[in-house]
């Protein structure tokens, strides 16, 4: 029969099949530097350069604003504001409340306030620089807990509350209170914000935009302009990195590029510059915790209250979700009883944070996985007892607070894998003998797990379309509504088109997302890239598949079931004939070689007033040991080796998989040790270049990394039963910074508590190690 799986099966390990390590379709052209970027498509003649002109106050009115000087400068074409807006002066994703151009009145430092077009990106850069704008100062709110004091949120309050809290701490054996905090993280993709505007005859317009979410992009610009959607196309072939930075904040940049070259009726170009992105763009959401646990002596947690304060920004954006995500992971990979964990996101007078791998996740999951160690240190037990502890049930302790049953628990064998593979036990002594015997240098060790849930927790965002069309050689061309930022996403759209299709990777292309061919598309986000689309792309394939079935059936003779599309053939009543000798004779038979193909995941449901349903199809899991050094008397670490291991479901590409595993892991810790943002009393961004903001370099890899997949179909009914990889892993960095709190207390020798805060920078560890109070940096 030509199932589904039948395919998949017979095509399992052939070069290109799902389930093989097919390098990235692009791999070749990233190292020779062909594969090509918005500013690396052929300018058209008359192409104009736009720059921005941003805010020097963190919150004012604008008293005066003198641009003659701009118009002035060389080379200069024009200056736009607000009042050159046609349609709606908003950006904003889900709150209208995201201008594109300031309009009378600033709100943070590095807000766009008006748009330079000039012959050159230099001319027009250095334009920007002239305005003189006054204003007069308004009160500002630099801090997420100044907002929270003053109640300036930029939506409401939420809460998920479970049980009777107060009650199961007030009763619990142990009790422990206190306060942590973490800082946001700028998403740094090595290509910066672009979009190109290209005026098109009749009133419509191309847009060529570095984005993660172009039906937004056409959704938002037709509001902008005032137009209709039919009027726009949105296309993307592939970003230098989005990591959620492109999900709502490419927006900006697409609109003022698309009214500089409506206005003008020319081309324009806006390409940003480093500082400028950093400046101007949202970032990871920086949160303030406060806690309240009850636990009983095995360090089993009875009740807990979680209060946290997000770093929002001047606007909305996607806080809401973020948030949303945030509180319902709190639990992690732990049944907590009794529960309320309330979540507000703080107004403030800085960037407006939006989406970073992990979507809040991160943030909520991280303040429990330090409550443990902190569990552990309190009641002197193994930390990894106490996470066993706690750990979900198999068939009771086995509801998350907002009542969804977690149905795919693989926390137990995925951990007892890890702890055999990784010597955990071994290490563990190892680690305290060294301490005992090194005065100065002293190790730490963590294992820490990740139970992550996989879909859009706005369930209508969970659809995905595609469109394949075989052509009458036998090759096939696929496009589909995801978009590529480097975690091969088209490369596991390929190969599981291929393998509906019986044919070998080499024969399927995937073309640029584009707003022309899939209408209505979702963000690629929440890692349901391939969850999605490879599910579209192959309804699609199988709807081509099942009408070639039908007609070699009819022309070669055997019912249309009984034939096989495998090794790029086509099996029909004994004979093997090569597909594309079978899709020519089909075309020559008028049979319809195109299809279209939908996706949407079945029994999403949310409530948003209470806080319950069944948010995600399924969870992503896995579970990471680190081990790291400090030098006690500077501050400065080093991770020595990581062992991660994690659950892909049945892989579609290991290759890829362990690229996504590898780089989130690596993307975290730098999160939680050397990224700093630091504003400064006027609410400026004080770190807003490589040069004071240190991601991490391939240096900071550790000499000893090991990395695997756990290998297990995906219980639910997933393209090839594969599990989403883009963000979980990025959770796994959490055994680092844990490992460095284990390595302060283990040198600071006396018991309590190490006051460290995320990012553990060598600064923040000194200052952990003399017991001086960590600063809230959120
Ligand atoms: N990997 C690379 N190389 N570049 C990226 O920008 N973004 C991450 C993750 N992995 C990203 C990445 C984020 S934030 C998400 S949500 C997923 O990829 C999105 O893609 P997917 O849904 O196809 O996994
Ligand atoms: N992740 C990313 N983007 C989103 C989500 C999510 O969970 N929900 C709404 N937008
Ligand atoms: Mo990823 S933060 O959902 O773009």
């Amino acid at each position: 029969m030509n199932t589904h799986t039948d395919v998949f099966l017979t095509q399992d390990g052939k070069a290109g099949a799902a389930g093989s390590p097919a390098p990235h379709e692009s791999a070749a052209l990233h190292v020779s530097g062909e594969a090509s970027y918005v500013d690396d498509l052929p300018e058209l003649q008359g192409t104009l350069h736009c720059a921005l002109g941003l805010s020097g106050k963190a919150h004012a009115h604008i008293s005066s604003i003198n641009l003659d000087p701009v118009r002035q400068a060389p080379g200069v074409v024009a200056v736009l504001t607000a009042s050159d807006i046609p349609g709606e002066n908003n950006c904003g994703p889900v709150v209208h409340d995201d201008p594109v151009l300031a309009d009378g009145v600033v709100r943070y430092v590095g807000q766009p306030v008006f748009a330079v077009v000039a012959h050159s990106h230099d001319a027009a850069r250095r334009a920007a620089r002239l305005a003189h704008i006054e204003y007069e100062d308004l009160p500002a709110i630099l801090s997420p807990q100044q907002a929270r004091s003053e109640q300036a949120t930029v939506v409401p309050p939420m809460r998920m509350r479970r049980g009777d809290p107060e009650a199961a701490i007030a009763s619990a054996p142990q009790r422990l209170s206190g306060s942590f905090a973490c800082n946001g993280q700028e998403q740094f993709y090595l290509e910066g914000q672009i979009s190109y505007a290209v005026p098109k005859e009749g009133h419509s317009l191309h847009l060529w935009c570095s984005t993660q979410h172009p039906s937004e992009m056409q959704a938002v610009l037709a509001h902008v302009l005032g137009w209709q959607a039919h009027q726009l196309q949105v296309e993307c072939r592939r970003m230098g990195g989005g990591f959620g930075g492109k999900e709502s904040q490419s927006a900006l940049f697409a609109c003022v590029a698309a009214l500089c070259a409506v206005r003008l009726n020319q081309p324009v170009k806006l390409r940003l510059d480093r500082d400028d992105d950093f400046m101007i763009t949202g970032k990871r959401h920086g949160f303030d915790y406060q806690y309240d646990v009850g636990f009983d002596q095995q360090g089993r947690i009875l009740g807990l209250k979680l209060d946290m304060t997000l770093r929002a920004g001047h606007s909305a954006d996607l806080s809401e979700a973020v948030a949303t995500r945030a509180v319902c992971h709190v639990d992690n990979a732990y049944y907590i009883p009794h529960i309320d964990v309330q979540a507000v996101c703080g107004k403030t007078n800085t960037q407006s944070n939006t989406a970073f791998r992990g979507f809040g996740g991160p943030q909520g999951a991280l303040l429990t996985e330090v409550l443990m160690d902190v569990i552990a240190r309190k009641l002197e037990l193994d930390p990894l007892d106490v996470r066993r502890a706690n750990f979900y049930g198999i068939n009771d302790r086995n509801t998350t607070p907002y009542g969804q049953t977690v149905a795919d628990n693989v926390l137990y064998p995925l951990t007892d894998q890890l702890v055999a593979d990784s010597q955990y036990q071994a290490r563990r002594a190892a680690v305290s003998e060294f301490n005992r015997n090194s005065p100065v240098l002293k190790k730490g060790l963590a294992l820490t797990p990740v139970k992550f849930g996989i879909s859009f927790n706005v369930p209508a965002f969970n659809q995905a379309g595609a469109l394949v069309h075989v052509y009458r050689d036998g090759s096939v061309l696929v496009n589909h509504g995801g978009t590529e930022m480097g975690q091969g996403l088209n490369t596991k759209v390929a190969q599981v088109t291929a393998a509906e299709l019986g044919l070998d990777l080499a024969c399927v292309r995937v073309t640029a997302t584009d707003t022309s061919k899939i209408a209505n598309t979702s963000a690629t986000a929440a890692s349901t890239g391939t969850d999605l689309n490879g599910k579209a792309a192959a309804d699609a394939a199988s709807r081509i598949r099942g009408r070639l079935a039908e007609f070699a059936a009819g022309r070669w003779g055997g019912t249309a079931d009984s034939v096989v599309f495998a090794a790029g053939t086509v099996q029909v009543n004994g004979q093997h004939l090569p597909f594309a000798q079978v899709v020519d004779a089909a075309y020559w038979a008028q049979v319809q070689l195109w299809s279209e193909g939908f996706y949407a995941t079945p029994g999403i449901q949310w409530d948003k007033q209470t806080m319950t349903g069944r948010p995600f199809y399924y969870f992503a899991y896995g579970a990471a040991v680190s081990e790291v050094m400090i030098d006690t008397l500077t501050g400065e670490w080093k991770l020595l080796r990581a062992d991660l291991l994690h659950d892909v479901g049945r892989s579609i590409n290991s290759a890829i998989d362990i690229g996504q595993i590898e780089g989130g892991f690596i993307q975290g810790m730098g999160w939680l040790t050397t990224e700093e943002l630091c504003w400064n009393d006027q609410g400026r961004l004080t770190t807003h270049a490589p040069s004071t903001y240190k991601i991490p370099a391939v240096s900071d890899c550790p000499a000893d990394f090991r990395v695997a997949l756990f290998d297990k179909p995906n219980i639910k009914d997933t393209v090839h039963r594969s599990k989403a990889v883009g963000e979980p892993p990025l959770l796994l960095s959490f055994s680092v910074f844990n490992a460095i709190r284990d390595a302060v207390a283990n040198a600071r020798g006396a018991p309590g508590e190490p006051d460290l805060n995320a990012p553990a920078t060598p600064e923040a560890i000194l200052n952990a190690l003399s017991g001086l109070p960590a600063r809230s940096t959120a």
